[in-house]
């Protein structure tokens, strides 16, 4: 968690910031306010005051009746800023050092990070001077989050490249940004969600698995600066950002997209709850109700990991093993059967686990013979946890 700088600039997007601010303390982050002058014509100081649980720097308040200078006390006291909305004019002011004004002056005071949600006009966002103050930004080791597509608040302009990141984004990229990168350069292929095998084209087959577990993996993973590609089977999640993600349904297109890219991966996690059997014959019509008995026939699918498991050549590979019962040998069993480092064992029925669940209780079991047995906590979580042994296995 984080001493987080909100600086409100004079747009539109500025009656978003007060969620923002809700959010951020939400997440357990410290957050003080900065507005422009501008700012204020679009939000009221009183409302971002009560949504940060503070006093509003303004610059009016800049330099203090007892000799105090804001910019100094502001730089000194942020770990991150936030410039949210940023206009096309604090990023350009930014990007040549101008410190007339209360954000330019604690930007320049030494405020250590800086992110920029950019809102503007999309002409005014594409222009080459905009472009180029972004990129002076980045060099700077500045983060930009966005513009987004989308319609836009100006009257007549329709849609384009310039909203604002809705608030619970920008929180999610804020954390990204001060989220250490200790996977960097790392490959990871992962997979998620249930596959479906279909009897006709309206009726399949398929489990429960709503992805979370695996898209929890592949945010952690990107959020510390891995490259991540994300295999889904179906799942109600939108795709993460930052991912690049491949939609399949049946396990044997989840078997062909993951075998096009193993190549590439250094590290694979193999969360996917793939359908071992699928209907051995697929009618193209939809079969018409009837009142006889129907027999389906099934054949099993290929198991994806285990064929991973026999072109491993230095990668790491980890696997999920859901049981009823207590499971670990069966879980032992499978981590040397698929030549796993390590595979995460996780119960069906335990209430409030597993899933389409948030939570997860899961022992983790490498193949040196270690064993880490997770207390319940946020998928999320878990995944980092999974990472940490990946980590170790991939420097390894
Ligand atoms: O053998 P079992 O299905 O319990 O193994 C689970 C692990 O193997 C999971 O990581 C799952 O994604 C993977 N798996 C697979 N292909 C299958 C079945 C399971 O890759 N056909």
């Amino acid at each position: 968690m984080a001493r987080v700088l909100v600086a409100v600039t004079g747009g539109v997007a500025a009656i978003k910031v007060p969620h923002l601010l809700r959010l951020l303390r939400a997440q357990g982050h410290e957050v003080r306010v900065l507005a422009s002058r501008r700012a204020l014509e679009f939000v009221t100081p009183l409302s971002l005051a009560v949504a940060a649980g503070g006093e509003v720097a303004t610059e009016e308040a800049w330099f203090r009746p007892d000799g105090r200078a804001l910019h100094i006390e502001l730089a000194r006291w942020a770990e991150v800023v936030l410039v949210a909305p940023a206009t096309v004019d604090a990023l350009a002011r930014a990007a040549l050092g101008l410190a007339d004004d209360l954000l330019g002056a604690t930007l320049l005071a030494g405020a250590p990070r800086v992110a920029w949600a950019p809102a503007m006009n999309e002409a005014m966002w594409l222009a080459p001077q905009t472009q180029a103050h972004a990129e002076r930004l980045k060099a700077l080791g500045h983060a930009l989050f966005g513009p987004a597509y989308g319609p836009l608040a100006a009257l007549g302009e329709g849609e384009g490249w310039g909203r604002m990141l809705e608030p619970e984004e920008l929180v999610e990229r804020l954390n990204a940004f001060l989220t250490p990168k200790d996977l960097e350069g790392l490959r990871l292929l992962v997979s998620a969600g249930p596959t479906r095998e279909y009897l006709d084209p309206v009726r399949f087959l398929s489990n429960p698995s709503s992805g979370r577990m695996g898209y929890a993996v592949a945010e952690a993973a990107r959020d510390r600066g891995a490259q991540v590609f994300l295999v889904s089977g179906p799942t109600a999640l939108p795709d993460p950002w930052g991912v690049e993600v491949v939609r399949v349904e049946s396990a044997l297109e989840m078997r062909r997209a993951i075998l096009d890219r193993y190549p590439w991966a250094e590290a694979v996690v193999m969360a996917a709850a793939v359908a071992d059997y699928r209907p051995a014959e697929v009618s193209r019509e939809k079969e018409p109700k009837g009142e006889a008995e129907k027999v389906v026939r099934l054949v099993p699918n290929p198991d994806i990991l285990q064929e991973l498991g026999e072109r491993k050549e230095g990668r790491v590979l980890v696997g999920f093993a859901m049981e009823t019962g207590e499971g670990l040998e069966r879980a032992k069993e499978k981590l040397r059967r698929k030549n796993l480092d390590l595979i995460a064992l996780n119960w069906v029925n335990r209430e409030g686990v597993g899933f389409a669940s948030l939570e997860n209780e899961v022992v983790l079991l490498a193949r040196d013979g270690r064993v880490w047995e997770l207390p319940r906590m946020r998928k999320r979580q878990v995944a980092d946890r999974i990472l940490d042994a990946v980590k170790e296995f991939w420097k390894a």
